[in-house]
């Protein structure tokens, strides 16, 4: 065997071996590692969809939570454009929001806005969206 050659294998087994031992290490020490708000979302509430009355708060972490709870995509993008309009960043989660209509909510969520997609009947349904719609409507 050449020298080259077996310098190489040399060199591959210790990559082996070095790459065996990190996977076999335990997780880092600390405390265990936190899910964000937005992947916390509850469960969807059982029962009819079409029924109106439900919770608007639950429904629109069920719902909307995924991009409107806090680190959420929706969340990131907002609290860039309100910071840019000089508002504090906490304005970025809708929930804290006192601008917003419900009938403007309405729209969006119907019409989609920039990188928000359209939500169909099927992502939420006329009677969900009224709740999340009321909960969020602050400015009536
Ligand atoms: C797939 C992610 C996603 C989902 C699901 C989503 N949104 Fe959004 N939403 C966004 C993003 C991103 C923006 C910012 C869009 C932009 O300006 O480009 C946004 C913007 C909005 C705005 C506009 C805020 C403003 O300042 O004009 C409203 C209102 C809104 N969303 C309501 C909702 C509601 C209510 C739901 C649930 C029914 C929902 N969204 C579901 C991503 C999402």
């Amino acid at each position: 065997m050449s020298k080259l050659v077996s310098r190489a294998l040399l060199v591959s087994a210790l990559v082996l071996a070095g790459g065996s031992a990190v996977l076999a290490d335990a997780p880092p020490p600390g405390p265990p590692m936190m899910m964000p708000p937005y992947m916390l979302r509850p469960e969807a509430p059982a029962g009819d969809r079409l029924k109106p009355g439900g919770d608007g708060k639950v429904l629109f972490e069920v719902h909307c939570g995924y991009c409107h709870l806090l680190g959420g995509m929706g969340s990131n993008l907002l609290t860039k454009q309100r910071m840019m309009m000089g508002e504090t960043p906490d304005k970025g989660l809708l929930v804290n929001r006192t601008d917003l209509t419900a009938d403007y909510v309405k729209s969006v969520v119907r019409m989609g806005k920039g990188a928000m997609p359209a939500q169909t009947r099927v992502d939420v349904t006329d009677a969900e969206l009224q709740a999340v719609a009321k909960y969020l409507g602050k400015a009536g």
